[in-house]
């Protein structure tokens, strides 16, 4: 039990890899308390996956976009929980367009999402983390995006670098209050988010990943479970790619 007891908040969990990050980390001890934005059916449906497993869980419905929804949120944890040691900001979405063709409404939305929901949550439980016992920790949900770029997200892209820059000086600033912030930049992970996307992208994305094959939840959720744990003790400010090795394709 690598969590034993540990309490973990993790956005976006009611589906894909905050789902299986939820259940790996209920599997390994923690207690969950987890962010989902519109699916209330499948957000009880995972919480009830994870009583199961025989840990406390907290569904509640915030919109990370939003600083007043985040702060209700943590009113409610309060009233169940003495604090939290882990907070995974894995809330995502991407609305892809060539750049000639963004509107504003498309890139704030995403910006808005990704990066201001990761200030949000971060900004607003800070204070928990500071008083974490045996340490507090940080994953930010990056992307391979926001390391090589991708056609059609300029948005998307830039979210996931500011995550990057986010992550690095956080590390730096809270370190001395023991807590490490850490992020995982996934590559083509299957669970629905890519759903409308051309066959040929896919196609040619899987010529271009060395394990020739995509990546599940479960293969980003290991990762997580790492840097959650006291195994990855000595580990901040780093960015940890789960990409088959698809950014090796450059030779
Ligand atoms: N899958 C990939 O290939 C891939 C690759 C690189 C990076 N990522 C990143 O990994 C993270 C998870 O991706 P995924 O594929 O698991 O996505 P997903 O299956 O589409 O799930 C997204 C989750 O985020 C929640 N969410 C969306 N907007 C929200 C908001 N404003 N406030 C609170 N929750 C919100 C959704 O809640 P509802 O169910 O209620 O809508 C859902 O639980 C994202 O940050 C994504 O950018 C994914």
């Amino acid at each position: 039990m690598m969590l034993m007891n540990k309490v973990a908040l993790i956005t976006g969990a009611s589906r894909g890899i905050g789902k299986e990050i939820a259940l790996k980390f209920a599997q390994n001890g923690a207690h969950i308390i987890f962010f989902y934005k519109n699916n209330a059916a499948l957000a009880h449906g995972t919480a009830k996956e994870i009583q199961k497993l025989g840990r406390k869980v907290l569904p509640i419905q915030v919109d990370v976009s939003d600083y007043a929804s985040v702060s209700e949120a943590r009113e409610i944890i309060r009233r169940h929980f003495d604090g939290i040691d882990i907070l995974v900001n894995n809330a995502g979405l991407f609305q892809d367009s060539l750049f000639v063709n963004m509107s504003q409404e498309q890139w704030n939305t995403v910006i808005h999402v990704n990066l201001t929901g990761t200030f949000h949550c971060t900004r607003i439980f800070v204070d928990e983390l500071f008083q974490s016992r045996g340490g507090g920790c940080v994953i930010n949900m990056a992307s391979i995006a926001g390391i090589y770029g991708n056609i059609g997200q300029t948005n998307y892209s830039a979210s996931k670098s500011g995550i990057i820059g986010f992550t690095k000086a956080l590390a730096k600033e809270v370190a001395s209050k023991n807590i490490r912030v850490n992020a995982i930049a996934p590559g083509f992970i299957e669970t629905g988010i890519w759903d409308g996307l051309p066959d040929h992208i896919l196609e040619k994305a899987l010529k271009k990943i060395a394990l020739k094959r995509v990546g599940t939840a479960a293969d980003v959720a290991n990762v997580a479970l790492f840097l959650a744990s006291d195994y990855a003790g000595y580990i901040t400010g780093q960015v940890i790619d789960v990409d088959g090795g698809i950014g090796l394709s450059v030779l």
